[in-house]
């Protein structure tokens, strides 16, 4: 693959956000791609898969050149998703290539084994799966069709250590001796398993590109986790951003929640938790934890009233309260970033709930704090994948809640984006505000811990 005098400028945006880049990569070789959140790394992939220009609008000049047919694995997992069921998805790459249906099913059938979904099997929805299920999901789409050339964005973002280790195995067996650009901010575990790490920087820039070796042995980059190096200190953020008007505590007592996925075809009922028990307190911080599929991300919609537990009882009983009292009180971040947006401009998105629910927000400063304030004026999907996470934070949370719920706010952060977002969940902590997280992050700061396991809390 080569991209000469590659340059990309979006709709939208004044400057290219790569300029002039060259960039080849033999035929063969594992690259690991890394840099600050921003900096560029998903426009080069897709580049190299020919997305700009085509499916995503802007300025394109110099050339990209691949030698084979390619898989792309896209940051967000539910960008890829295309169809009812599991089979179906997996089979949509195939279908396209007109593989005879005697040899697809049961290629469709490994794919899913390989990333650990063929317990689900084929009929399962795609409505149904966790946020680290579809991430494995579109894994499956990609790796079924053996491409010459895998780029794989972030493959590993949304899962737990085993399920990672079990995910990178299943890629790296995959990829054999095929070319494979694999980009990800928590580098440690790829390192063993690429040639080559290409490092760039907040613009865009390549300022590193080499061996492993000789990547260790440099000096450690701006934006990249370093293996070895100690987990950054929260960034102190001042109180006044973040202290809520009131305390209030939530108890989960023996809740059970079914979750049920209606499609034309069909229901497919789902026992998400089972019997979760926890004590929010004001001024804590709980941690969700578990593996891809426990039920972390519905534990906080039943905590902050965002759905009804199907027995069992949340104290005070949020889920009854009108919308607007509730937005009042609760900050929540789906795992998904994008699906909290609701205006065309960052500056919007951060001062819109604040404005409905009658708070001040000095909207500069909060975008400062999550490294935004040069974004003010860009639409919200119109972001990269890190960047939309933090927007969504800044959103959900800039009208100071009593109750702070976030789905996984770590994932794609870079080390200083990753201080800002850790800071602002100590400081909102420390002025009393109730947080609970759902989070793989062992290093995200924490006070009490839930570990759910296949929807049953301990
Ligand atoms: N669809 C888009 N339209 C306009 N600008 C975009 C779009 N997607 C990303 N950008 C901008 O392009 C720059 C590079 O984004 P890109 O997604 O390539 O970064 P990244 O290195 O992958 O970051 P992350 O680690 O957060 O995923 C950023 O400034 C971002 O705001
Ligand atoms: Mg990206």
């Amino acid at each position: 693959m080569r991209l000469s005098d590659f340059t990309w400028r979006p709709l939208g945006r004044k400057a290219p956000v790569v300029a002039g880049l060259d960039l080849a990569v033999e035929p063969g070789e594992r690259v690991l791609l890394v840099g600050p959140s921003g900096a560029g790394k998903s426009t080069i992939l897709h580049g190299l898969a020919g997305a700009l220009g085509t499916t995503l609008a802007g300025e394109l000049t110099g050339t990209a050149e691949v030698d084979g047919r390619l898989g792309l694995l896209l940051q967000n997992p539910a960008d890829a998703i295309v169809a009812e069921h599991l089979g179906r998805d997996v089979a949509f790459g195939l279908e396209n290539a007109s593989v005879p249906r005697s040899e697809m099913w049961p290629r469709v059938d490994a794919a899913l084994d390989r990333v650990g979904l063929g317990v689900y099997g084929r009929h399962h929805f795609t409505a149904a799966l966790s946020g680290g299920e579809q991430q494995r999901l579109a894994l499956a789409g990609v790796l079924v069709l053996e491409p010459d050339v895998l780029l794989l964005d972030e493959p590993t973002s949304m899962l737990d250590d085993a399920t990672a280790t079990s995910v990178r195995q299943a890629i790296l067996d995959a990829a054999g001796d095929r070319t494979m650009v694999v980009v990800e901010h928590r580098i440690g575990p790829w390192l063993e398993h690429v040639d080559r790490v290409v490092v760039l920087s907040s613009d865009g820039e390549v300022v590193s590109d080499g061996s492993v070796a000789s990547f260790l042995a440099g000096p450690a980059p701006a934006g990249v986790w370093m293996p070895g190096l100690p987990t950054p200190e929260p960034l102190a953020v001042p109180a006044d951003l973040v202290r809520p008007a009131d305390a209030l505590g939530v108890t989960a007592e023996d809740v059970v929640a079914d979750l049920t996925t209606r499609t034309l075809r069909g229901v497919q009922r789902t026992r998400a938790l089972d019997g979760f028990t926890a004590v929010l307190a004001p001024g804590t911080t709980t941690a969700l934890t578990g593996p891809s599929g426990a039920g972390k991300s519905t534990a906080l919609a039943v905590i902050g009233g965002l759905r009804k537990p199907t027995n069992g009882r949340v104290t005070p009983d949020l889920a009854s309260r009108r919308t607007l009292e509730l937005a009042t009180s609760v900050g929540w971040v789906p795992q998904n970033p994008e699906h909290g947006f609701l205006t065309l401009k960052v500056a919007d998105e951060v001062a819109r709930t604040a404005g409905r629910v009658g708070r001040s927000v000095d909207a500069a400063a909060v975008l400062d704090v999550f490294g935004l304030g040069g974004l003010a004026d860009a639409h919200p999907y119109r972001l990269s994948g890190g960047e939309q996470r933090r927007l969504a934070l800044a959103a959900a949370l800039a009208h100071r809640p009593s109750v702070v719920l976030l789905d996984e706010p770590t994932v794609g952060q870079d080390p200083g984006t990753w201080a800002a977002v850790t800071g602002w969940v100590a400081a909102a902590r420390d002025a009393g505000a109730t947080v609970a997280v759902s989070t793989h992050d062992p290093d995200l700061p924490r006070d009490v811990e839930h570990r759910l396991e296949a929807g049953v809390s301990s």
